[in-house]
């Protein structure tokens, strides 16, 4: 009798272990909300020179879906910031960014804060990768990458790009905010 048992237990540990070894995609909120802060507490200003390539660079607002009632939308929504993160991880990683005279004035230490940040939520949320996406964004980190290969305009590279991550940022969690999850306390 109990050893008839034995197989049916084992069955329901493997179905739970396989329960919690499942990729959930999901980004947590207050992780990116602190990305977002210190995003947004970087310092430095926009400089009047750089308003000039607001025309050729944008990360158009059609990349978001309109609502975020079901599940699909939620994941594309996820997904923009995902892949902002990841796309703007990959500049972060093979250009330098300049500072002092002609380049940018960001606080160093939150500088650091962020991409740490920016690499948890990546790892964490790699599964969202998956979802497929438009080449919109494509488009737009192509037009970065070009202001940055270009020495007069590096800087203004740089500052567009934190505008529009922080921008990415503070849209979904303002109106994508029930895609994410939040802990319990808040
Ligand atoms: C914007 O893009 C157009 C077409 O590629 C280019 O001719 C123009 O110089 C760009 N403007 C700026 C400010 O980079
Ligand atoms: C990238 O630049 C091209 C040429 O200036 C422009 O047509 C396109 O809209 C830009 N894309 C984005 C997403 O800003």
């Amino acid at each position: 009798m109990l050893l008839s048992l034995v197989p049916i237990i084992l069955q329901v540990c493997i179905l739970s272990l396989t329960v919690v070894a499942m990729p959930t995609c999901q980004l947590q909120g207050d992780l990116v909300q602190s990305a977002h802060h210190l995003l947004r507490d970087l310092g430095g200003d926009f400089p009047v020179h750089c308003v000039k390539y607001n025309a050729n660079i944008s990360i158009p607002g059609s990349a978001f879906p309109a609502a975020t009632a079901n599940q699909p939308q939620c994941r594309q929504a996820l997904w923009v910031v995902y892949e902002s993160l990841s796309e703007a991880g990959t500049v972060f990683d093979d250009y330098e960014i300049p500072v002092g005279e002609g380049g940018v004035t960001w606080d160093e230490k939150k500088l650091e804060d962020f991409q740490n940040l920016q690499y948890r939520l990546l790892k964490r949320a790699s599964c969202l990768a998956r979802v497929d996406g438009s080449g919109v964004l494509s488009s737009y980190f192509r037009n970065v990458t070009s202001l940055l290969q270009q020495e007069d305009s590096v800087a203004c590279g740089w500052t567009v790009l934190r505008r529009d991550l922080l921008e990415v940022l503070t849209f979904t969690l303002q109106n994508h905010r029930n895609c994410y999850v939040w802990r319990k306390a808040q």
